[in-house]
């Protein structure tokens, strides 16, 4: 991990609210994993915590957080131009296990969630094959697909408004593979809105599939010295922001259908 200022090369709107922010540093770690975040820090003091962000992508030492304007502390960073500097804390939290080869492997981002799925594809793609579903409310939540490089991967899209893709969600596609293609699935990765993460694991678990979630939870420290960010898995007390955020499914979604006799498989 390192805390370093890094200068601002690019921050640009993608859609609506959705920015996308490139850092350049001289510290950037080689060795940093998709599903990892960074703590980026507020310039205006009366922001004491940082902001976590997922890396969305990594190239040489310049990082890419693709990020929403929501609250005070998002929208400042929207105001960062370039050359200036922002600190930021990382990389954090455990990251998807991507030690994997000649998998067939789906990917599904929802929304926000699209934000560790650039790196995460970008990692997994060379060893494996890979379907990536990315669904969000409107063509503005899924304009962030167009940078995601998709040579050898299967892409299929879905709004809830049929603006882009298919008129539907993310697991709406997932069943229909799983029905129509008869492929053998190894693992599913999934990031984005709660329920639609349940919805996936929920699948994954009654076809047997492994399913890697990220959760999200508020967070102070992102270092594991405060409880701000702790949650109940089936494996105790476990905080997000060190134990995750990425999780098995199975630790935390319930299907009782996989086992009659209780618990998940
Ligand atoms: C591991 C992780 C990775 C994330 N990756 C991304 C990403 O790549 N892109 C992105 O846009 N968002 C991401 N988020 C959510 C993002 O951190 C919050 O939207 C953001 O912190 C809200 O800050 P704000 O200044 O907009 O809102 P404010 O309302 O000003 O925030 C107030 C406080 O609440 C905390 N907070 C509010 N909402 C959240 C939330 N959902 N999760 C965690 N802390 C929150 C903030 O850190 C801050 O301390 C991630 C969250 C986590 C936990
Ligand atoms: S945010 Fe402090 S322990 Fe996780």
């Amino acid at each position: 991990m390192f805390l370093e200022d890094v200068k601002v090369i690019e921050n640009i709107q993608i859609a609506d609210n959705y920015y996308l922010m490139r850092v350049e540093g001289t510290k950037i770690p080689q060795h940093s994993k998709p599903g990892q975040f960074f703590m980026l820090q507020c310039k205006d003091n009366s922001k004491v915590l940082r902001r976590p962000i997922s890396l969305h992508n990594v190239d040489g030492n310049i990082l890419e957080f693709y990020y929403e304007a929501l609250g005070k502390g998002t929208k400042e960073f929207t105001r960062l131009s370039i050359g200036e500097t922002i600190n930021i804390q990382g990389p954090l939290g455990n990251g998807y296990d991507t030690d994997l080869k000649g998998k067939n492997i789906v990917v599904i981002g929802g929304g926000m969630g699209m934000a560790p799925i650039k790196y995460l594809i970008k990692d997994l793609k060379d060893n494996n094959d890979i379907t990536f579903i990315g669904g969000g409310r409107n063509a503005g939540a899924v304009k962030i697909i167009e940078k995601f490089d998709f040579k050898n991967i299967q892409l299929k899209v879905a709004t809830d408004d049929g603006s882009v893709g298919i008129k539907g969600n993310t697991v709406d596609i997932l069943k229909k593979i799983l029905k129509d293609e008869n492929k053998n699935i190894d693992i599913i990765y999934t990031c984005g809105p709660h329920p639609m993460m349940e919805a996936v694991a929920k699948v994954a678990q009654e076809n047997n599939i492994r399913c890697q979630i990220s959760l999200e939870e508020r967070m102070a420290c992102g270092i594991k010295a405060c409880v701000g960010c702790s949650i109940l898995t089936k494996k105790g007390m476990k905080k997000v922001c060190y134990d995750g955020p990425v999780f098995e499914s199975t630790d935390i979604v319930d299907v009782d259908v996989v086992d009659p006799n209780g618990g998940c498989k």
